[in-house]
Parts: C-alpha cells; structure tokens; sequence
C-alpha cells in the first residue's frame, strides 16, 4: 500500500516536472498527460482513503485490545473497581466473648484477638467490597464479601471451599457506605479501630442458586462460575434444632463498630 503511494507521488511529481519543462515544445503531450494526471490524482485518492480505513481499522482494533487486556488484568483481581474508590486497609482489636470458656480461668490477652481487612467502598454505587485474608484464628475462612445497598444482598465468598453465599443484607448490622466511610477516614491516621467486641450470627444454606446474573453487577462477578446458595438465619427457621449437628464454616469481618462471626452451616 506504502509502496502504491510512494510510487504514484513520485509519478505525480514526475509528470508535473515533465509539464513544466516540455510545455513550450510539445503541448501534444502535455494534453496527453492531462488524463493520467487526473488518473493518478483519483489513484491518490484512493490510496488515502484506503490508508484511512486501514488506520481507523487498526485504531479500533487497538481499542478492543486494550480493552480486553485491561479487563482480563482486572478479571484477576476478582473485581472491576474504578481507580476513583478509596480502599481501606484497617485492622480492629477485639474481645473474644465466647461464652463457653467464660467459667474457664483466661487471661485477658489470649482473647484479645485482632482481624485485619482491606475495605473498598463504592459510593456511587452503594456497594461495600470487603476481603478477608487468612485470618489467624482456627477454622475460620478467608473470604471476598459485598454489601450490595441497592439491589439489599449481601454475598459471600468463602475463599477455602469456592463457594458463594447470598442473603438479604440486614442493615442493623453492615453500616451504609457513607456511614462506613466516614468511621474508616476517621480512624485512618490511628489505622485501627477502637476496641471492639464480637457478634456472632449463624447461617443455614436453604436451596442451591442456578443462576447468579439478577443478583447485580457486583455479587455476579463475585459469584459466576461457583456454586452458589441462598442462606438464611438458623434463628429464622422451624424445624432445627438447635442441638442438630451441622457442617459450619466461620467467616469474622467488620462493616461496622462491631465484629461479625458469620457462620455458614449446611445442613
Ligand atoms: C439483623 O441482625 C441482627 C443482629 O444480628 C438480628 O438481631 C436481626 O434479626 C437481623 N435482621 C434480619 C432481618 O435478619
């Protein structure tokens, strides 16, 4: 294509010149060179339009790559997150109240424990994204949790089975984004919460989820490609007893004052 171009200027010029020099001896062929003229000209056209297309062609393509590069990079972090959103990295101190070692003599320390999370807030969206690592107590799960304020679910993601969870947001326990917000900016210089205490709750998974695309942008890229169930509290449901052994798993998070133990039981 680059050579077509080149040659035709070239030729263009060629021609030009000869006009110019031979015009007051041969006008016969300065008419004759008329035509060709023209032909190179709407050669040239062609060319350029050509080299437009394939440029706007190689741009859009540029495009599309970039794109699917940036999302398959994003893809890895599990979640497509505008740079704007601040993330928190805070940690909390936390009395460990568990009532079946209270008669057993402890020292203060031992249950004190601490849970440290990276926090995303999405206000716009109205959309807490919170990760849980490893945490440092027993037979607990890390996991990747959003707070979804519009569509009201919460989904967790327990990170040890890859398997996905989805209740109704209770919004007595997980604090509004702004709200959230402002407590996380406030503690931010001391990075850690006041010291707080621990609320448990417990989960009983209901009925398995087929499908994950109504539950909104966040919890579907959260959720796709594992299986996933629908959750609700134990305390809610006839017919359990409480004493009926159940496989639980324990997530420990905070999206308030307050650490939550969620436990997610399967009957
Ligand atoms: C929300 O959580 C609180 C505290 O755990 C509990 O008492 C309440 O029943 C929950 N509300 C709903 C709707 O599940």
């Amino acid at each position: 294509m680059v050579k077509v171009s080149f040659n035709s200027a070239l030729s263009q010029k060629e021609v030009k010149k000869d006009d110019e020099s031979l015009i007051p001896e041969e006008e016969v062929d300065a008419e004759a060179a008329l035509p060709v003229h023209r032909q190179s000209r709407t050669w040239c056209w062609c060319v350029c339009l050509g080299m437009a297309l394939m440029l706007s062609g190689v741009l859009i393509a540029g495009a599309y790559l970039f794109r699917y590069f940036t999302v398959e990079t994003d893809k890895d972090s599990s979640f497509l997150i505008p740079e704007r959103e601040p993330v928190f990295f805070c940690g909390v101190n936390y009395i460990e109240d568990n009532y079946m070692m209270r008669d057993e003599e402890m020292d203060v320390p031992s249950s004190l424990r601490e849970l440290e999370m990276t926090i995303r807030i999405l206000e716009e969206e109205q959309v807490e994204i919170i990760s849980v690592p490893v945490p440092n107590f027993e037979d607990g799960d890390p996991a990747d949790i959003v707070h979804d304020f519009e569509r009201r679910l919460t989904a967790y993601l327990d990170l040890n089975l890859d398997k996905c969870y989805v209740i109704p947001l209770n919004t007595s326990t997980v604090m509004p984004p702004r709200d959230l917000m402002e407590l996380l900016v406030n503690v931010r210089a001391g990075t850690y919460l006041p010291q707080s205490y621990l609320v448990h709750e417990e989960m009983v998974v209901t009925e398995r989820l087929e499908r994950v695309d109504q539950l909104g942008y966040f919890i579907y890229n959260l959720c796709r490609d594992k299986e996933t169930f629908k959750l609700q509290r134990r305390d809610r449901i006839l017919g359990i007893q409480k004493r009926e052994a159940l496989k639980c798993r324990k997530i420990r998070h905070f999206e308030n004052k307050f650490v939550v133990e969620t436990q997610i039981c399967e009957p």
